[in-house]
């Protein structure tokens, strides 16, 4: 069964990515116009109250999700540019919420279609926001594809083949997603991009793990997690980044990367300065072995 509902950590990570626009263009590591216009009122709302208030900004700095978000879009932006440079013919977006990468993109990827995949409530929403836009102006013109899917109920391998997909070489990202997931459909969504694509298909994803540190901040951190129940979400599916090229590799898959915060805040300096990254999420780059 599809969610009924709009996902709200959809919503928060286009929010968030629409934070990074309030900084100047130099100090950006990643730029996002389209984020802003995901907002509902009260988002927009905070978005002003973030613009206006020094502490909202510390206490996200303190956290480091703002961060995170902001670093994980921007290090899949850079596995994007790589595995097109590297000859993919077509990018699937798995639970693609309010990405913009395929209008972000819309040059380096000269016409490769993108399949944009995520329960039909959320795809709805970002349609008819986009179709609103087109009637103030034109769209980037691009061959985007949107896949109605539940990774928990249905055949991802079906639905992508009915979309058009094609085996040949393909760029999933897989962007927020894995955490929400149970491990039986993790794996399977696994397996089915391992059925989908030759090897050489490329993989970026993010998942989170359980901090071991029993000091006040980890603590804050793995409970934090369990806040995003309330949204509708409850974080679920967990892999420690020191077992991810384990798991990969039972799964089908050779790694390339793992992105720790500590590595994502010496990647991505803003001028020099580093920023406080979430320590309890990662970044993974692999492959089709
Ligand atoms: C945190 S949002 C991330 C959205 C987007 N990738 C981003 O980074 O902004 C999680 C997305 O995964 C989708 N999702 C979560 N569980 C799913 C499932 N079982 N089947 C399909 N989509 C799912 C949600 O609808 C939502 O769009």
């Amino acid at each position: 069964m599809f969610a009924t509902q709009p996902s709200r950590t959809a919503e928060a990570t286009a929010f968030q990515r629409a934070t990074e626009r309030l900084r100047p263009p130099r100090e950006r590591v990643l730029d996002d116009p389209w984020a802003e216009h995901f907002l509902r009122p009260g988002e927009r709302a905070a978005l002003a109250a973030y613009r206006a208030s020094r502490l909202v900004k510390r206490a996200d700095e303190i956290l480091g999700l703002t961060p995170f978000v902001v670093l994980r879009h921007r290090y899949i932006d850079d596995r994007l540019r790589e595995a097109l440079a590297a000859g993919a013919r077509q990018v699937v977006l798995l639970g693609a919420g309010y990405d913009s990468r395929a209008f972000r993109f819309a040059d380096l990827l000269a016409g490769r279609p993108v399949f944009e995949v995520d329960h039909p409530a959320t795809q709805q929403r970002k349609q008819r926001i986009l179709r609103g836009l087109a009637r103030a102006a034109p769209l980037p013109a691009v061959d985007v594809r949107r896949v109605a899917v539940d990774f928990e109920r249905d055949s991802l391998e079906e639905r992508l083949a009915a979309a058009g997909l094609a085996r040949r070489r393909t760029f999933f990202a897989w962007e927020g997603v894995s955490m929400y997931l149970t491990r039986d459909a993790v794996k399977e969504t696994l397996a089915s991009l391992r059925r989908l694509a030759p090897r050489g298909s490329r993989l970026a994803f993010d998942a989170w793990f359980l901090l071991d540190d029993p000091d006040l901040r980890s603590t804050w951190h793995r409970f934090s997690a369990n806040l995003l129940s309330l949204l509708g979400e409850p974080v679920t599916f967990s892999l420690h980044p020191e077992d991810a090229g384990d798991f990969l590799a039972r799964e089908g898959f050779a790694l390339r990367d793992v992105a720790r915060a500590a590595d994502l805040e010496r990647r991505y300096p803003v001028r020099g300065r580093r920023r406080h990254v979430y320590p309890a999420c990662y970044l993974v780059s692999a492959e089709i072995a």
